[in-house]
């Protein structure tokens, strides 16, 4: 059930809309933030918020890499498989996050803490290679440097 602080926001957000449609995204990242990923009680409330049918904002769901329709971990990471990524190390900066995490891409770490997945270029290939948790940059990665950030997250958790 959505709050009602929550729904009252997005509503008021939506009655700015030109078209209600144009912010199915906002609206699917404000319930993926309020529900940890887009179940199926969050497409629900997004199609009847924007008066969309549920199977127009799975297609959106499904479509747009920044939303989940299954559990993810408290921090998601994205780590770029794009091309200039891929020539600066993005094998051997995947191989290290899965060795580190005990996961193979796609799955989330035991302590369901971190979730692996891959993304196109994220616009950052001058700090490749690079990957965003919850959509911060951490660019010119190496194991001592996902090392450091993975302790800072966990401490901070
Ligand atoms: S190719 Fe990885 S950020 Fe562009």
């Amino acid at each position: 059930m959505l709050p009602n602080k929550l729904k009252e926001s997005l509503e008021k957000q939506i009655a700015h809309a030109d078209h209600p449609r144009e912010m199915v995204v906002d609206v699917m990242l404000a319930l993926q933030d309020h529900y940890g990923y887009l179940n199926d009680e969050a497409v629900e409330t997004v199609a009847a918020l924007l008066e969309m049918s549920p199977l127009e904002v799975e297609e959106v769901a499904t479509f747009y890499t920044f939303t989940y329709r299954e559990s993810v971990g408290k921090y998601v990471i994205h780590v770029c498989d794009s091309v200039i990524c891929w020539m600066d190390g993005y094998e051997s900066i995947r191989d290290y996050l899965c060795r580190k995490l005990d996961i193979a891409v796609g799955a989330t770490s035991a302590d369901g803490l971190f979730t692996l997945l891959p993304v196109c270029c994220i616009g950052y290939c001058d700090q490749s290679p690079a990957m965003l948790i919850n959509r911060k940059v951490y660019g010119h990665l190496s194991p001592e440097k996902i090392d450091s950030i993975l302790e800072k997250l966990k401490v901070e958790t």
